[in-house]
């Protein structure tokens, strides 16, 4: 368990924390499970609190277990790699080769607390064959080697004859969000981009996991504006994907445009609080109660059904905020001041609109002279919009599924369009490239290689196209790669 969590549970249960010695013979904390649990136990029975044999909860086999595998520490090392690195001695990127879950857990002891966005898209589950693995299903029999147990008949019957379909991949997801949540600001945003496939069971674990009020947006996008080929049987092409947004605390906002002042607001009668704008009071149909209101220079009644008590709308009387009608038949109206949002960015909508994967495929074969070494990237302008919405000019972006490297691709070209300072943290394991892939017979082993390659492309090319004479944007990254620790002699 790391130091966050012990100070987290010291702070509510002081008693339940023993020192011990460690390994080395230095003291440390630990919690006294037992004493936690009796705790816990005394309370809840102070609270008549019984134990329910029916609660709302998400769960698959393998659940436990993937607990588990998130707070256990792991036994590697990050090893630093100057040789495949760029510009190591001035950059603040890193790109860490290795299976993510051990290169999270080694990050948090220097990001505990400091990444502001989170960004992944890990295998939807597809099954396809891709450049890196998308097939988390297990057959039957696989399945019963590995746990060594019959199937239940509700199992069987969720298995179908490919086997379990998706305990693997929530088991996978699970234990990694656990970590990703810890490694979060607080002012910090999660977003997981999902599709159909998995989408229902996504959501499910991370609203297990930072509470359901701390799911701020699901964005939709666009992937392709036509359907080509032959319309499968329901008649029914998808061509749109989600991404999923989570808050670590109430604090994050996102960054919507500048709204311009004049957009919408004017002060044709010169009031001194500055541009406004008419919004209505009443509310028809809604349900609301039936108010009066009268205007002070003509003794005009208004009554109208308005979410406004009459007391409010008084106020706003005595305060000169209420347009009264000069022609009959109208209704009264309010005077909104532009000065009364605290907030001066337009708000984003959840609707992103259309970015092409096709154009994310193609622009990445064009940096790679023409082939085609990734399945699927993501585009890069969605990579862009969605830091500019989530990010200010500074902070860390860290993506542990990153293939082909196109958020870190995004860090670069946002940092180098708007002066920004912002920094990357890559996680991508060796992935094999299959030998009769187009990027094995370009010379790419690894998924891994393909993503350092494109952000050295990238890195190169914003370089050169750059037309201000301001601060250079680092290009650069350190790579480390997740290793085993070295024998003790
Ligand atoms: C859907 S792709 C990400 C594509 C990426 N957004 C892009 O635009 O190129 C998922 C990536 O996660 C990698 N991956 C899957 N499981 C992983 C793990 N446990 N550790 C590290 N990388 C993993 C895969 O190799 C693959 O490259």
């Amino acid at each position: 368990m790391n130091r966050a969590r012990i100070d987290a549970l010291q702070k509510c249960f002081p008693e339940c924390v023993v020192e011990c010695v460690d390994e080395h013979g230095s003291f440390c904390r630990k919690i006294d499970v037992g004493l936690l649990k009796q705790t816990l136990d005394s309370f809840l029975s102070s609270q008549g609190a019984t134990t329910c044999s029916e609660l709302y909860e998400f769960t698959w086999q393998g659940k436990k277990a993937a607990k588990l595998n998130a707070v256990s520490e792991t036994t590697k090392i990050l090893s630093p790699e100057r040789k495949e690195s760029v510009f190591w001695e001035r950059t603040g990127n890193i790109y860490v080769e290795g299976e993510n879950l051990d290169a999270l857990k080694l990050l948090r002891s220097v990001f505990d607390g400091k990444i502001k966005v989170v960004y992944i898209d890990p295998p939807y589950n597809t099954g396809s064959d891709l450049v890196y693995g998308d097939d988390f299903r297990v057959s039957c029999k696989k399945w019963k080697e590995t746990n060594n147990k019959r199937l239940t008949t509700v199992e069987a019957w969720n298995l179908s004859e490919q086997g379990r379909i998706h305990s693997v991949w929530c088991s996978m997801f699970y234990s990694r969000v656990i970590v990703a949540r810890e490694l979060l600001a607080d002012d910090g945003v999660m977003l997981v981009s999902i599709d159909d496939r998995e989408m229902g069971n996504a959501s499910k674990i991370l609203d297990e996991v930072f509470g359901e009020s701390m799911h701020l947006a699901t964005f939709v996008w666009e992937t392709k504006t036509g359907a080509k080929g032959i319309p499968p049987t329901s008649m029914c092409v998808k061509n749109h994907e989600y991404i999923l947004a989570y808050g670590k605390s109430p604090s994050f906002r996102f960054r919507g445009e500048r709204r311009e002042e004049a957009e919408g607001f004017s002060n044709p009668d010169g009031d001194p609080r500055g541009p406004w704008k008419r919004q209505y009071l009443q509310r028809f149909g809604q349900g609301f109660q039936k108010r009066n209101v009268v205007d002070p220079e003509t003794g005009v009644v208004y009554s109208f059904e308005t979410p406004y008590t009459e007391a409010k709308m008084r106020r706003l009387v005595q305060d000169k905020r209420i347009i009264f009608p000069t022609e009959p038949n109208r209704y009264p109206v309010r005077k909104e001041f532009f000065s009364e949002y605290s907030n001066p960015d337009k708000p984003v909508l959840t609707s992103l609109g259309l970015f092409s994967t096709k154009v994310g495929s193609e622009e990445l074969k064009k940096l790679f002279n023409g082939v085609k070494v990734f399945d699927y990237p993501k585009p890069l302008r969605l990579m862009v919009e969605l830091l500019r919405k989530t990010i200010g000019q500074k902070g860390v972006v860290l993506d542990f599924f990153s293939g082909s490297g196109t958020t870190a691709h995004a860090v670069m070209t946002l940092n180098a369009e708007d002066g920004g300072d912002r920094r990357f943290i890559c996680i991508q394991r060796p992935e094999k490239c299959e030998p009769n892939s187009a990027a094995f017979k370009a010379g790419f082993k690894t998924v891994s290689e393909i993503g350092r390659e494109r952000l050295r492309l990238a890195g190169r090319k914003i370089l050169e196209e750059r037309t201000d004479a301001g601060r250079t944007p680092d290009v650069g990254f350190r790579v480390y790669k997740v290793m085993e620790q070295p024998e003790k002699s």
